[in-house]
């Protein structure tokens, strides 16, 4: 096979990255950009000081930061950046730079029906996802933050079985995917991807017995409706276009370039850690599951996504649209998730598995 490489989940690679080629890129001045409603903007009587987004800050000088305010009070997504530049006397080959930089960094969105290149969408998306889960976890109060105030064996060992579910069915998304791949190199991507996950369910499961959970108690275990809606998501997102599936498990899985694989990886650790903490549970449970999620940030699961976006050279605004609203669809399936988990779970009485034949919370 000429084109076949070694992976770095060990697996053969049929594929060839464009990740390189894609890096460098500008916006057409046609872009009509809009502020992003997660975009928190600071300011000094008339200028803007900084703005932020997620965990991203743009500091301005007081002179940049008056100009800024300028462009700013234009920027409704109606007026493209051509007709911003003339009303701001800005220079236009300036104003795609910036423009470029904030879109990079999901500041600003594309409102005008029109190609963006692939690189700019797949950094936009990723930086809007992380802003987004940052957005969920100021307000929804999750699993980690309930643990903390009160540790409790139930919360932790109905967090571990809700994870269980969700990477197991993993087989259930990704093969619809394969089958409406578009291209041979996307089907090689996510026959990758597949082949790096399909088992990790039963390596979950390890961690589960070693909770005294036997596999009958695991088959008569049911996900949380939260838990279901995350993974049909996935499902009708694969089998609709692949696309809109890449932009949902850029979100969700493992290794996002925007938040940064080290730092990933730091947060994994302290989350198990937490977990882990007055001994509720034993840490040879919660091993498997500390391991899987660095494994997968270390293969680069979310990049795996990009990889198929940029397999376009541009997207048309109809695709940026469509990519977007089911990217932000699947992260609020994952904070109804949370929500539900936290919901059943912290209560201190009750069966130690969430089963369908449970009657609705009250
Ligand atoms: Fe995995």
């Amino acid at each position: 096979m000429a084109n076949a490489n070694a992976s770095s989940t060990g697996t053969t690679r049929t594929w060839h990255p464009l990740l390189e080629q894609r890096r460098s890129w500008s916006l057409d001045p046609v872009v009509a950009p809009a502020l992003c409603r997660l975009a928190q903007i600071e300011r000094d009587g008339d200028a803007v000081t900084a703005l932020s987004i997620g965990t991203k800050r743009i500091s301005f000088d007081s002179e940049s930061g008056q100009r800024f305010a300028r462009l700013l009070a234009l920027m409704n997504g109606r007026r493209t950046i051509r007709e911003l530049a003339a009303e701001t006397d800005e220079d236009l080959d300036d104003l795609v730079d910036i423009i470029g930089r904030l879109y990079a960094v999901a500041a600003v969105w594309n409102e005008a029906d029109c190609l963006v290149p692939s690189g700019a969408l797949v950094s936009n998306l990723d930086h809007l996802s992380q802003a987004f889960q940052l957005a969920l976890g100021e307000r929804i109060r999750g699993v980690r933050e309930t643990f903390e105030d009160q540790p409790s064996r139930r919360l932790v060992v109905g967090y571990l079985f809700e994870y269980f579910h969700m990477v197991n069915d993993a087989a259930s998304h990704i093969s619809p995917a394969i089958a409406m791949a578009p291209t041979h190199r996307s089907r090689g991507i996510l026959c990758e991807l597949l082949a790096d996950e399909y088992w990790h369910g039963e390596l979950l499961r390890t961690g589960l017995h070693e909770l005294g959970f036997s596999d009958d108690d695991i088959a008569r275990s049911d996900p949380l409706a939260g838990s279901i809606a995350f993974i049909n998501h996935l499902r009708g997102a694969a089998m609709t276009d692949v696309l809109h599936y890449a932009a949902c498990v850029l979100a969700t899985e493992a290794g996002s370039e925007a938040m940064g694989r080290d730092r990933q990886a730091l947060l994994v650790g302290r989350f198990y850690e937490s977990l882990g903490r007055d001994g509720v549970v034993p840490p040879e449970a919660l091993r498997p599951f500390a391991e899987h999620d660095l494994v997968d940030c270390a293969h680069g699961h979310s990049s795996f996504a990009g990889e198929i976006i940029y397999e376009h050279d541009t997207l048309t605004g109809q695709q940026q649209e469509s990519m977007r609203r089911t990217m932000l669809r699947h992260l609020q399936t994952y904070g109804e998730r949370e929500r539900q988990l936290v919901r059943f779970y912290s209560a201190p009485e009750g069966p130690p598995y969430f089963t369908a034949d449970e009657l609705p919370l009250s």
